[in-house]
């Protein structure tokens, strides 16, 4: 389950003016929910069958397993939208499979030796994942790692532990099919922020023993819940969009999202992406940033308390404790000054926290709080699309295209430039 909770909120945007807002705006959902041609080359994870149906899943199981077989590390060369799906999944639930290692998203050398050291002592299989092999950094990172294969088993045995996912036609292709690689498509029509329930990231969740088919069945929920209704009170997805749009024209520019689960943490650099590069452009957009709790409260949270009142919360709250979720605190016979605490389990230690900082947050800003059950890969499904869906729709209520990212462009040229590219 899934539900947003809007309560926190309702001082700064009444439901009434929501359902206003939502009205005026019922024509800019119904493009979303039917997909507009202008962006057909983007939209194909709006149904989730198209790019994660039985047939992917059942491939995607098949190399799986073939690669788990080789290997008990597997890399992911990928950067943006080409990681930060898989690496939300696999740094929140580390899945029974085989281990995740991150490279191809950073150019410090300091990072990629301690890549390779970390390679050392294990059977390794590498993932170049690019939708355009033109990126520095997965680039640069493929080279170094490939390179360090060959040494390491040989060409021969070095090709048949190479996999990359990139576009049909393109030179990771070409390169791929030259030197006997395993090469998986790239969803054609889908962004790589947008690329969750796509081979690009079912793939290396496979390896790491998560379940893709749970996964896909929380986005395949989510959206028949997205795409099914207009009613803004039922489209929890639209709800949230309307509101951050809503917070916006009165002048809001930041939204923190907030959470206590420390598990979080990759899936807000997944948010965080996702909602930069699709609405930050044309000189607008809601700057998207988190708030890991309860660490971040000292820090962070004075400014959201008392700091300029431009920002927002979206705090995710998860509801029902699962294995490893309790944890009591005995008592003491040393006068430590918290024997209030004795006998608490931290789990509910946690939600008072939780309770109290969101009372005090909403007195001076809006606070939303997307609830949900449990975390696992159904519940991943969920949020990738749930947010995949509002951004599409809050991205559009903006005015701006929510699918291109033209602002990298600049740094990159200049930064090729320098290069002598
Ligand atoms: O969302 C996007 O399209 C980007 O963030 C890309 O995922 C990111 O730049 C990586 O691109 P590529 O896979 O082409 O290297």
């Amino acid at each position: 389950m899934l539900n947003l909770n809007t309560r926190f909120a309702e001082k700064y945007v009444s439901p009434d003016k929501l359902a206003a807002y939502a009205e005026s705006s019922a024509e800019v959902l119904a493009r979303c929910q039917a997909g507009e041609g202008r962006y057909a080359d983007s939209q194909g994870w709006l149904d989730v069958d198209e790019w994660a149906g039985p047939e992917v899943l059942a491939r995607t199981e098949q190399l799986a397993t073939h690669l788990r077989a080789l290997c008990d590390t597997f890399v992911i060369i990928g950067v943006g939208g080409s990681n930060n799906s898989a690496r939300a999944v696999v740094e929140a639930l580390h899945p029974h499979g085989a281990r995740i290692v991150y490279a191809g998203n950073t150019l410090s050398a300091h990072e990629l030796n301690r890549v390779i050291k970390d390679l050392e002592g294990h059977d390794v299989v590498i993932d170049c994942i690019a939708k355009n092999f033109e990126t520095l950094e997965p680039g640069s990172s493929f080279r170094l790692l490939r390179q360090y294969l060959v040494n390491r088993y040989g060409r021969e045995e070095a090709s048949r532990r190479i996999v990359c996912t990139g576009t049909m036609g393109s030179s990771l292709e070409r390169l791929c099919r030259a030197e006997g690689y395993t090469f998986v498509p790239f969803a054609t029509n889908v962004g790589g922020r947008y690329t969750a329930l796509t081979e690009v990231h079912l793939l290396p969740l496979a390896v790491a023993g998560a379940d893709i088919r749970a996964l896909v069945s929380g986005a395949r929920k989510m959206q028949e819940a997205c795409r099914g209704t207009s009613d803004v009170t039922t489209n929890s997805a639209w709800r949230y969009a309307c509101l951050r749009n809503m917070l916006w024209d009165r002048g809001y520019r930041t939204e923190l999202l907030g959470f206590f689960e420390p598990r979080f943490r990759w899936f807000s650099k997944w948010w965080e992406q996702l909602f930069a590069e699709s609405e930050g452009k044309d000189g607008k957009g809601i700057f998207p940033s988190s708030l890991e709790c309860s660490e971040e409260l000292h820090s962070l949270g004075q400014y959201a308390q008392d700091g300029t009142h431009q920002l927002f919360e979206t705090f995710i709250d998860l509801l029902t404790p699962g294995a490893g979720d309790s944890l009591v605190l005995g008592g003491t016979d040393v006068a430590d000054s918290f024997d209030y605490l004795s006998g608490k389990d931290f789990w509910d230690i946690n939600k008072a926290s939780f309770a109290a900082t969101r009372a005090a947050h909403a007195e001076v800003l809006p606070v939303l709080t997307l609830e949900l059950d449990r975390i696992d890969e159904e519940h991943f499904g969920m949020l990738f699309y749930w947010f995949a869906f509002s951004c599409y729709a809050s991205g559009s209520l903006l005015g701006v295209n929510p699918f291109d990212q033209p602002g990298v462009e600049a740094y990159k040229r200049l930064m090729f430039e320098a290069l002598g590219k």
